[in-house]
């Protein structure tokens, strides 16, 4: 099986590629991925080479591209998590996510419909990772998010993954599209770009600077750790229904300002600070437009009907998380300029495009 994984020099989608090439060397993988500044290839280094992986860069805005792709490559599945991600940047300039988030993904969509309707859809999937945003904001309190929660998306990030998510279940309706969908909450973990919370606030607290916590730190979001996210993706891909959605979480559910605080200790801890320096780093500044209270999920579907659950506590997963970032001060330093980027295009951009370049 040849399986298309969208945006796998990103955050997650390094994890998911990663997750397949060692666990399926009978698949070829094949990235695809534009490299934007989220994406850098120095995240599937130690795979780079396997025999099953191949990376492609380009652009799934581009139509052209895309269709020559697929028609070049013959995927049997996709998996679908190129995306802008960041909500504060979608504040900014929200035409960016409607362009990759939604008309990327109606390009994919199309190009998988005209490549596999023609034979039948037999073994074929396109899986789409999206959010949990798509479902808007709860209040404290002990409701959920479950699949069956009506959307409300509220950022510019989230409408357009809403978006982006009814599309994908259009073509299943009118084409027949056999997809698969999840819902996760938020992921933390190596590989995490520094304009996210913890990889942010780690970055910030190991060069001394203050860590900004919007608002009064009240919001509470739901952390995964990102390799138990790929495993969740692993199963829905394998054993999800198709035409179903899967709702992901971490069933761990905390304050910003607690959690920056935990942080903050953690991170003094390890570097054998005092404890209690890295807090005064803690800053609050102007609240993001119309931030989004709580994010809760409910994970009871993937863990009854798949046997999916987390396989880290929060605590080990954070604990390895900032002794990731504090043993590759490397890699946070060249994300972080900008040279980072050309060097990796110049590197992996020279004909590697199975199809026209852009
Ligand atoms: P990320 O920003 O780290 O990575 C996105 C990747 O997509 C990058 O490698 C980037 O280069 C690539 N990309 C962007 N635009 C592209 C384009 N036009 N063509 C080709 N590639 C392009 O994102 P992430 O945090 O890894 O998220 C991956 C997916 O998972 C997204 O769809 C996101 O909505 C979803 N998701 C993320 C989280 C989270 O907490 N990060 C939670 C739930 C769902
Ligand atoms: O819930 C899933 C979503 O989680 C994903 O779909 C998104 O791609 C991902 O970026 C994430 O969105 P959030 O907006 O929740 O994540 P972020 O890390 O940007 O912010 C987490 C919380 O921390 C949020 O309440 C805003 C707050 N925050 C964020 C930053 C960057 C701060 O207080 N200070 C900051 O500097």
């Amino acid at each position: 099986m040849k399986i298309l994984i969208t945006g796998g020099a990103g955050f997650i989608g390094s994890h998911v590629v990663r997750l397949f090439v060692t666990k399926y060397p009978d698949y070829q993988i094949l990235n695809l991925d534009a490299l934007t500044y989220a994406g850098n290839l120095e995240n599937l280094r130690d795979i780079e080479a396997a025999p099953n992986y191949r990376f492609v860069k380009g652009d799934i805005t581009d139509p052209a591209f895309v269709d020559a792709l697929f028609a070049e490559e013959k995927p049997d599945a996709v998996i679908h998590l190129a995306a802008e991600s960041h909500v504060d940047r979608s504040i900014t300039d929200p035409l960016a996510f409607v362009r990759t988030n939604v008309l990327g993904t109606v390009h994919l969509l199309d190009a998988a419909r005209r490549l596999w309707q023609p034979a039948g859809y037999d073994g074929h999937t396109f899986y789409h990772v999206s959010t949990d945003e798509v479902y808007g904001s709860l209040d404290f309190g002990p409701d959920l998010f479950t699949e069956a929660t009506p959307y409300d998306p509220r950022s510019p990030y989230s409408a357009s993954k809403a978006s982006s998510d009814h599309f994908v279940r259009a073509w299943h309706h009118t084409y027949g599209l056999p997809v698969k969908l999840s819902n996760c909450s938020n992921n933390y973990g190596p590989n995490h770009f520094p304009e996210k919370l913890i990889p942010l606030a780690i970055h910030r607290l190991r060069t001394g600077q203050p860590v900004p916590v919007y608002g009064r730190g009240e919001n509470v979001r739901d952390w995964l750790f990102v390799k138990d996210h790929a495993t969740a993706i692993d199963a829905v891909f394998h054993r999800g229904r198709l035409g179903d959605t899967y709702n992901i979480g971490g069933v761990n559910e905390w304050q910003n300002l607690k959690l920056i605080e935990l942080l903050c200790d953690e991170v003094d801890e390890q570097t054998g600070q005092p404890a209690g320096t890295s807090r005064q780093l803690i800053t609050f500044v102007q609240d993001r437009a119309g931030h989004d209270l709580r994010y809760a999920i409910d994970s009871a579907k993937i863990m009854s009907e798949l046997g999916w659950k987390p396989s880290v506590t929060f605590e080990q997963g954070l604990r390895q998380t900032v002794a990731w970032y504090l043993e590759n001060q490397a890699w946070l330093d060249s994300v972080t300029s900008g040279a980072y980027q050309t060097y990796y295009q110049g590197q992996y951009g020279r004909g590697a495009s199975p199809a026209p370049a852009r």
